[in-house]
C-alpha cells in the first residue's frame, strides 16, 4: 500500500514511520511512505505557504495554489489513484470501521493542515475525505496523519504476527449483532503481584472456558466503559457533519473524491 503525505514538517514522520509496526510494514514492503514538503510547490523566494485571513482575525491561512499544485503533482507520481484524506478537527471522527475501510485502499494521500487552517476553496476543489482524530485541536495534521497510518498498517496482511492479531483488539472484536466491543483484560507472570492474583480461570487450561470468560469480560467492560458502542450499529461516515460551503453558498455534505483506489522517501 502506498502512502503519500503532504505536510510542512516531513521530518516529524521519519522516526515514527521507521519504528514498530509502521517500520515493520515498510521493511517487508507491505507499506511505502512518501513524504512531500508543501513548500516544494511554492513559487516565491520565501517559499510562502500561508497568508493573512480575509476579514481579519488571528492566525494565518494556508494558500490554495501550493496545495492544489502539490496534490496534482503527487498524484501523477503513481498510476494508482490516490484516495485523498484531509486531517481536520472538523472531519468524521475516526473509528475502527473507517480504518478497516481505508486499509483496503491501494494508495492514500494524507494532507496535514497547519496554522488557522486551509483556504476553504481548495478543500472544496480537492473534495477529500475529512477525518478527525478527536474533539480537540492540535497544532497540525502531522500527528493525526501518523495516527491514521499506524492504525491502518497494523491491519495490512503480514504486518502483525499471529500472536498479536488485530482481530481481538478493541473495536475489531464484535458481538453477535456486529457492535464493536472493548478488549478483555490481560495478565502475565507472576501469578500474584502486590496481593492481586490472576483470575483462576486463566490458569485452568480449559480453552473453551477461557474464551467464554474473555468474551464476558469484553461485553461487561464495554457496557461499563463505553455503553455508546452498544447502541445501534453505525454505518461508515454516519457522523460526517454537513458543513461544507459550496461556491454557490449551499451546504451539502462534503463527500470524498471518487477514485478508490519500502521505506520512507521524500520528494
Ligand atoms: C490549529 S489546527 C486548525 C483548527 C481550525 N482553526 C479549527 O478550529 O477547526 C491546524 C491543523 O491541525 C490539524 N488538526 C488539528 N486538530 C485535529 C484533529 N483533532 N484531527 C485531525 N486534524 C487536526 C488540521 O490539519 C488543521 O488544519
Amino acid at each position: 500500500m502506498r502512502f503519500d503525505v503532504l505536510t510542512l514538517f516531513p521530518d516529524m514522520f521519519r522516526e515514527v514511520l521507521a519504528t514498530s509496526m509502521p517500520g515493520r510494514a515498510a521493511a517487508s514492503e507491505i507499506a511505502e511512505y512518501n513524504l512531500h514538503d508543501l513548500r516544494d510547490w511554492t513559487s516565491d523566494n520565501h517559499r510562502t505557504v500561508d497568508d493573512r485571513p480575509f476579514g481579519g482575525g488571528p492566525g494565518m491561512v494556508m494558500l490554495c495554489e501550493p496545495m492544489w499544485n502539490a496534490v496534482n503533482a503527487i498524484e501523477a507520481l503513481d498510476e494508482r489513484p490516490a484516495r485523498r484524506v484531509l486531517l481536520t478537527p472538523q472531519g468524521e471522527p475516526l473509528r475502527q470501521s473507517r480504518v478497516e475501510d481505508l486499509a483496503s485502499s491501494e494508495r492514500l494521500l494524507l494532507i496535514a493542515g497547519h496554522y488557522e487552517g486551509i483556504d476553504e476553496r481548495v478543500i472544496e476543489e480537492l473534495d477529500p475525505l475529512e477525518i478527525s482524530v478527536g474533539d480537540y485541536v492540535l497544532s497540525g495534521g502531522e500527528l493525526p496523519a501518523m495516527t491514521l497510518i499506524d492504525a491502518i498498517v497494523r491491519l495490512l496482511p503480514g504486518v502483525l504476527g499471529h500472536e498479536d492479531s488485530a482481530s481481538e483488539d478493541s473495536f475489531s472484536t464484535r458481538d453477535e449483532e456486529g457492535r464493536p466491543l472493548l478488549d478483555c483484560p490481560h495478565y502475565t507472570r507472576p501469578r500474584e503481584w502486590r496481593g492481586r492474583a490472576v483470575p483462576d480461570i486463566l490458569l485452568s487450561g480449559d480453552h473453551g472456558a477461557v474464551a467464554r470468560w474473555r468474551r464476558e469480560q469484553s461485553v461487561e467492560r464495554t457496557r461499563r466503559r463505553r455503553p455508546d458502542l452498544l447502541s445501534e450499529p453505525r454505518p461508515l461516515g454516519d457522523d460526517v457533519r454537513p458543513t461544507s460551503r459550496q461556491p454557490d453558498g449551499g451546504e451539502p455534505a462534503r463527500g470524498e473524491q471518487s477514485g478508490d483506489g519500502p521505506g520512507v522517501s521524500s520528494s
